[in-house]
């Protein structure tokens, strides 16, 4: 091991343990699943995805499994299944649908250690993260538990005398499952909590990066009680071509997917021949301002709480931080002060590591390519800038860039890895310009002590999500979701579950 703190940030950088060291580590083993998961039965399959550990990829010991990648077959049978297991899961009452949901939140918390341990493995994030993304995934479960025996429908006065109305709430039937990597376990119970509280059944394509958190949990919802059929996992190495079995599949009726801009419009499209209801939760490109009378360290907290979470990669990351004139000088300090003082940059199981690497070359590519472009025209390197080749290839220091403009790549696009560009801005109008500019809207984030400021911004920018003076929103009970090119429909929170349901009209005669 040997320690290095001789540039801007402190950087540790180890020989990294062997993926299967760890593994062999896990108190229980039986969460090490490899095969994908229909209708109850464990399936090989005939081809197999290897998956790796971020932090000492390409070293050989980075290998932590060969998962099985499911074929057409594979998900025809799981359609079949999750269709067969539809007819009876439907009729269940919502109190029993939460009590599934509370043993399945019970046993991810008793699971805990080694469902992070996993992430931490197939993601990179440090173990803390992995750990609090277990806390956040597990929510969803609780919360949607609470849910569960309350989805109810309405009585509307009909204009007719002699008739009633009922609106009666039913699921809407098989739905298909699509996640990321950069939260492996979270993007999928957020979508699965709702949908097992609706009465709904499910077919799951994980990311093929990251499959064994989402085995781990089909492993537990088997544990749970769950009935055959209502949890299908399908790995598969054929990204486009599972999401558009599932997206033209007459018997899937709704499809969610969390992912990139692009990529939910081709599902989209895929998704008209049989009309499927949709959810997509897509690229943003989060605003953080910070206003002339913000509370600065409060400020300089939450843009590090929200720019550097999992080393920059979610959705909801602040993406461009303005930051008044008049504090420019102060924020910039305080930020990169801070960020020196308190980052660990290293392997995710080490103690102490606050930030890990980023997925993949093709984040680092795209990091790199920001930081180039913007330092060609005329961005300063406050903090960091460059690779980390001493730990591994996919590491890359917390990176602050000043006197970033609107011409630079990383103003227009959703950088997904650790740059935050400090922009410069003199009043209120041109920064809800700018800040509005872009064709995404997911998240968005500002500092200020004023009241009336916070309620006007608040109205005028537009995003899904935001922040006001703080950099930290998620949680279960947040409406979740976009708007603009961020995509549509809403995840977590008392609506999420209604993308799950149809409303169905009954006139009653009573005459
Ligand atoms: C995402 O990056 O898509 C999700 C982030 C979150 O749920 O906090």
């Amino acid at each position: 091991m040997f320690y290095r703190n001789s540039i801007k940030l402190a950087v540790r950088s180890y020989s990294i343990e062997a993926s299967s060291k760890v593994i062999s580590t896990l108190k229980n083993p039986s969460l090490f699943k490899t095969s994908g998961y229909i209708n109850g039965e464990w399936i090989t399959g005939n081809d197999t995805i290897e998956v790796h550990n971020p932090a000492s990829f390409p070293d050989p010991t980075s290998k932590i499994a060969d998962v099985a990648s499911l074929s057409a077959t594979d998900y025809e049978n799981a359609i079949e299944a999750a269709s067969n297991a539809f007819a009876t899961f439907k009729k269940t009452t919502g109190r029993h649908r939460s009590e599934l949901l509370l043993n399945l939140y019970q046993l991810m918390k008793e699971n805990q250690d080694d469902l992070a341990k996993l992430i931490v493995l197939e993601n990179g994030k440090p173990y803390a993260d992995a750990y609090g993304e277990i806390t956040y995934a597990a929510s969803f479960f609780q919360w949607f538990a609470e849910e569960a025996p309350r989805v109810a429908g309405d009585i509307i006065p009909s204009s007719n005398g002699s008739n009633r109305i009922l609106a009666l709430r039913q699921p809407i039937g098989v739905c298909g499952i699509i996640t990321p990597w950069n939260f492996p376990a979270a993007m999928i119970t957020r979508k699965l909590g709702a949908a097992v509280a609706a009465g709904c059944t499910t077919v799951i394509k994980p990311a093929s990066e990251t499959p064994l958190s989402a085995l781990a949990l089909a492993h537990l919802s088997e544990l749970a009680g769950f009935p055959k059929g209502v949890v299908n996992v399908l790995p598969s190495s054929d990204a486009p071509a599972a999401g558009k079995l599932l997206c033209e599949h007459p018997k899937i009726k709704k499809v969610s997917f969390t992912g990139s801009t692009n990529v939910g419009k081709v599902l989209m499209g895929q998704s008209s021949s049989t009309l499927k209801k949709l959810s997509m939760e897509l690229g943003g490109n989060a605003p953080f301002i910070v206003f002339d009378d913000a509370d600065v360290d409060k400020a300089v907290d939450g843009a590090i709480a929200s720019k550097f979470r999992s080393s920059g990669q979610t959705c909801i990351c602040a993406n461009r931080l303005f930051i008044h004139e008049s504090v420019y000088d102060e924020f910039s300090t305080k930020f990169t002060e801070k960020l020196r003082k308190t980052v660990k940059i290293g392997y995710g199981l080490e103690e102490g590591i606050t930030h890990g690497p980023v997925i993949h070359s093709k984040s680092m590519s795209k990091v790199r390519q920001h930081i180039d472009d913007a330092v060609s025209k005329g961005a300063k390197v406050l903090l960091g800038g460059s690779k980390l080749p001493e730990i591994g290839e996919n590491f890359h220091e917390l990176t602050v860039l000043g006197d970033v403009t609107s011409d630079m790549l990383i103003s227009q696009e959703e950088t997904f890895g650790p740059v935050a560009p400090l922009i410069k801005f003199s009043s209120e109008e041109e920064v809800l310009q700018a800040a509005n500019t872009p064709d995404v809207g997911l998240a968005g984030y500002f500092y200020s002590t004023d009241v009336s400021r916070i309620f006007r911004v608040a109205e005028e920018l537009e995003v899904g999500m935001l922040g006001a003076n703080t950099g930290a929103i998620s949680e279960a009970a947040l409406p979740f979701g976009g708007v603009k090119q961020s995509g549509f429909g809403r995840e977590g929170s008392k609506f999420g579950i209604e993308d799950y349901t149809i409303v169905k009209g009954l006139v009653l005669n009573i005459a």
